[in-house]
């Protein structure tokens, strides 16, 4: 997390900086896939469209092609300049490092599934949910089936100290969203609360679009959530470490039970 708001600051979907982060992204998935030893673990870059250098990474962990399950955030920041530097800290470092961790500890598991679990990181959300629109077309295209997505975006913010997850009401699908309401209560144990964004103001809204189940849990109600995201104030010191766990717990919670764990002797 340090790392990627401080190296990786201003990773602009236009900029080499962002592409670098893309390529890190990409090394670090690698990287962890060969330390499992695992072969049932590919990474590829989602290109952008022709106006923008970053492209979107896709992971697909297991070899399945049944309707999978995805777990995704967008990496990109705002433009910066030389005066006005944006680290991206909470908006969405957090969401990043949260799907990072989850990938992590998945492949780090060694437990296969029978459904794919599709990790995502998309570029360009911030110029208007341009990385997640190409890799949704990208995923139809390919004729890749989805099941349920779940987003993650601004998961390091906690107004207060509340430790509630907030589920964002709006262009989500309704059945999901209860249903991970019920895998937080369970695993997590944390309050549950909802809001909504009023607009499509995250990815999710790409899959909604296409009629692909997704949900959204959040740091904060909308409105009480970080007010220092798109600035130059957007750093970790603000953030809450607790409070991303809480949020890399339930995404595991969301892969594992979807994604339904195959016994260790039936890969
Ligand atoms: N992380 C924000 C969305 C957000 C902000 C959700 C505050 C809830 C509370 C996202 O990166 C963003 O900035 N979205 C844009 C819209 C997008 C289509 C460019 C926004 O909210 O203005
Ligand atoms: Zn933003």
């Amino acid at each position: 997390m340090n790392y990627l708001t401080t190296i990786f600051r201003d990773r602009y979907a236009n900029s080499s900086r962002g592409v670098k982060a893309a390529e890190w992204l990409k090394d670090e998935i690698t990287s962890a896939a060969t330390a499992a030893n695992r072969s049932d673990v590919s990474v590829r870059f989602v290109k952008t469209g022709d106006n923008y250098m970053q492209p979107s990474v896709v992971v697909k962990i297991g070899l399945s092609n049944e309707p999978g399950v995805v777990i995704g955030g967008h990496f990109d920041t705002l433009l910066s300049y030389p005066n006005d530097p944006k680290p991206g800290a909470d908006d969405n470092g957090s969401g990043t490092i949260t799907v990072l961790n989850i990938a992590e500890t998945l492949i780090a598991s060694n437990l296969s599934f029978k459904k794919p679990i599709y990790i995502v990181f998309y570029s360009a959300e911030e110029e208007g949910l341009i990385g997640s629109g190409f890799v949704v077309q990208d995923f139809l295209a390919q004729n890749i089936p989805v099941d349920a997505v779940l987003q993650l975006d601004m998961t390091g913010f906690s107004a207060q100290n509340d430790q509630t997850i907030y589920f964002i009401q709006d262009h989500v699908n309704k059945p999901l969203t209860q249903y991970l309401g019920r895998l937080l209560t369970h695993y997590v144990k944390k309050p549950i609360g909802t809001t909504q964004c009023g607009y499509a103001c995250s990815d999710h809204a790409s899959w909604d679009d296409a009629g692909i189940a997704a949900a959204f849990p959040f740091e904060a109600s909308f409105g009480n959530d970080d007010p220092y995201i798109h600035t130059s104030n957007d750093t970790m010191e603000k953030l809450s470490i607790d409070h991303m766990t809480d949020f890399v717990k339930l995404g595991l919670a969301f892969g594992i039970e979807v994604a339904e764990p195959l016994r260790a002797d039936s890969k």
